[in-house]
């Protein structure tokens, strides 16, 4: 017959480095003044949409995809100083060659606050990633669950950005909560992609 059964404490036999830093992720929504470091930047949009391994010839990504349809897209809105070496304005991740294009050559913070309903995790934050996807790309392979599909592998790529944060001391929370035809349009979206997530991250307050 079963019956109920306790379980050892998690890391019983051990923590990994990626099980400490699950454990220790939270939403933070403060951040210190200071910029965000370019490396920082890479890793984080590599550990979103970034190249890994190859499979049959094709590159595969840091993050799971149904199909290996790739429907994701990263943006970096980059705040006025959020990162010395950027720019302000909005760049397209482009995963082939781990490089930012420019999408947008002039801030768009102000307007991304205010599409995210003036939440102030986004008005604080340096930098954020903005999760964008072409749901034709897994919806004509999967007629039936590709819209869902396409929404699981936004929370997977944002996930991994959250430990990616957690793991290197930076603040970051999830933002879902936005007007989605404003946010299409401040980061002037092209017809085939839809906004799904937001991503604002920054360096953490002392202290905390
Ligand atoms: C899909 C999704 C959307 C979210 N949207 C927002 C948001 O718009 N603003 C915000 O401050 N937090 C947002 N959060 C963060 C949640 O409030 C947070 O994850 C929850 O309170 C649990 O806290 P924890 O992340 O610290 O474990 C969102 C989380 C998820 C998963």
């Amino acid at each position: 017959m079963m019956t109920e059964y306790s379980l050892p404490e998690p890391g019983s036999d051990g923590l990994s480095e990626i099980e400490r830093t699950i454990g220790a992720r939270e939403s933070r929504r403060s951040f210190a003044d200071d910029p965000v470091g370019i490396e920082a930047v890479a890793t984080l949009l590599w550990s979103v949409q970034g190249l890994t391994h190859e499979r049959d010839g094709v590159p595969m990504r840091a993050s799971p995809s149904a199909g290996a349809t790739f429907p994701m897209v990263a943006f970096l809105s980059v705040a006025p100083g959020g990162c010395e070496e950027l720019e302000a304005g909005l760049y397209r991740y482009v995963p082939d060659e781990h490089r930012l294009d420019p999408a947008i050559e002039e801030s768009i913070h102000v307007e991304l606050t205010a599409a995210a309903l003036d939440q102030a995790v986004v008005r604080g934050a340096p930098v954020t990633i903005a999760l964008a996807a072409d749901y034709d790309r897994t919806t004509r392979q999967y007629p039936d669950h590709g819209e869902r599909y396409v929404h699981m592998e936004a929370g997977h790529a944002a996930q991994n950005a959250l430990l990616v944060c957690e793991a290197r001391e930076l603040n970051a929370c999830p933002v879902g909560a936005f007007d989605d035809d404003e946010l299409a349009a401040v980061l002037d979206l092209p017809a085939d992609l839809d906004p799904l997530y937001l991503v604002p991250f920054g360096e953490r307050p002392g202290g905390e």
